[in-house]
């Protein structure tokens, strides 16, 4: 199995069947190398700094209905809000004063904000931070309308595709969305130039390890700049509830997966993973990943945008909370990258 993860970390790519034994294998010593050998070619394009991101979520309004999210159409418990774009803005102000060079805005496909809208938001942050990166992750938009927004001054995109195969993806969504549109908006991004992110979560209802295998190869052959991978977790309002959450080991194994295969990828230790477990976070980096994105909404709405139940949005993981987190970050021998971080080969 070793010889296998050298393979990986030598050519960066692997037959189907070792993937699966990579996935399912029980032998702690195996997987600590894999492990290892991830953090090594991490340490070697990054040295030891996480990047961090300002996450902004900017509206929990959404027009989808997937089964497994809090914000999902028809969950009438939650209180909808969305963002002005003074409130944004002022996001940004506390951000940049914080150190933070990229913003992301993410919310549901809130058809109220409009991608005009959005047009304007992303200009006036293009004006004020000409040297800030500009992150969207707003769903499924046209072409054209990734496009506006690319020449508004957005940089890079996130989608994760949740899971390349469409019987599968049908099982998470309902029948007005499709992996093929997922996956058509995806390398429209790449090929309107976004630094573009997509990425699953890990043990979604009724996910086989067959489906893990589709996605690395859909992952392998898109060539994503930036790939989030965080395990799945039940939300009490939604068809999901009664679910386990995806296992943080899993999670692990994948982020060291990603990481051999694109050394110099943009991996998140996402939040899902910090809220599964305490160290959720820096496991995550243990095991390759080399970003982080701490939370710079309205202290009001954070508990609002629940995508899913107990996510952790305090300490370190607030914005506020920076020193916290580069205290945290140094017990693992880590600190902050205060750079903007652009995927770079
Ligand atoms: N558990 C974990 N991740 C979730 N997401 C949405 N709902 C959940 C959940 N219940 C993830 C999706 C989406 C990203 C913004 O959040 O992968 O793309």
């Amino acid at each position: 199995m070793k010889t296998w993860i050298d393979s990986l970390r030598n050519e960066h790519q692997l037959p189907t069947q070792a993937y699966k034994e990579l996935l399912t294998c029980s032998d702690a010593d195996t997987i600590e190398y894999l492990h290892q050998q991830a953090r090594e070619v991490s340490l070697s394009h990054f040295n030891n700094k996480i990047y961090i991101r300002g996450l902004i979520e900017i509206s929990n309004c959404c027009k989808n209905d997937c089964y497994y999210c809090g914000i999902r159409k028809s969950n009438s418990i939650v209180e909808r809000y969305r963002l002005s774009k003074e409130q944004i803005l002022s996001c940004c102000k506390e951000g940049y004063e914080l150190g933070f060079r990229t913003f992301v805005m993410q919310g549901g496909e809130d058809r109220a904000q409009s991608v005009e809208w959005v047009v304007e938001v992303v200009k006036d942050i293009r004006t004020t931070y000409p040297d800030c990166a500009i992150t969207l992750s707003l769903g499924e938009l046209s072409y054209q309308d990734y496009k506006k927004l690319y020449d508004a001054g957005a940089n890079r995109f996130l989608l994760r595709h949740e899971t390349f195969d469409s019987s599968h993806y049908k099982q998470l969504h309902p029948d007005n969305m499709s992996a093929e549109h997922r996956q058509q908006c995806l390398r429209w991004l790449k090929e309107i130039g976004f630094q573009t992110g997509t990425g699953i979560m890990v043990g979604s209802p009724f996910q086989t390890i067959d489906n893990i295998i589709d996605d690395i190869q859909f992952i392998y052959d898109l060539k994503p700049q930036m790939i989030g991978i965080g395990p799945f977790i039940p939300h009490k309002d939604t068809p999901f509830a009664k679910y386990n959450a995806g296992s943080i080991e899993l999670t692990l194994r994948l982020i060291s997966i990603f990481r051999l295969m694109f050394p110099s990828v943009l991996i998140p230790s996402t939040t899902a993973l910090a809220s599964l477990g305490n160290d959720g976070r820096l496991r995550g980096i243990l095991a390759g990943a080399n970003v982080v994105m701490p939370n710079l909404s309205p202290c009001d709405n954070r508990k609002k945008y629940s995508l899913y139940n107990n996510k952790a949005a305090l300490g370190s993981e607030a914005a506020e909370g920076l020193a916290l987190l580069n205290d945290q970050l140094k017990t693992i021998g880590y600190e902050i990258s205060f750079e903007r971080g652009d995927y770079s080969i």
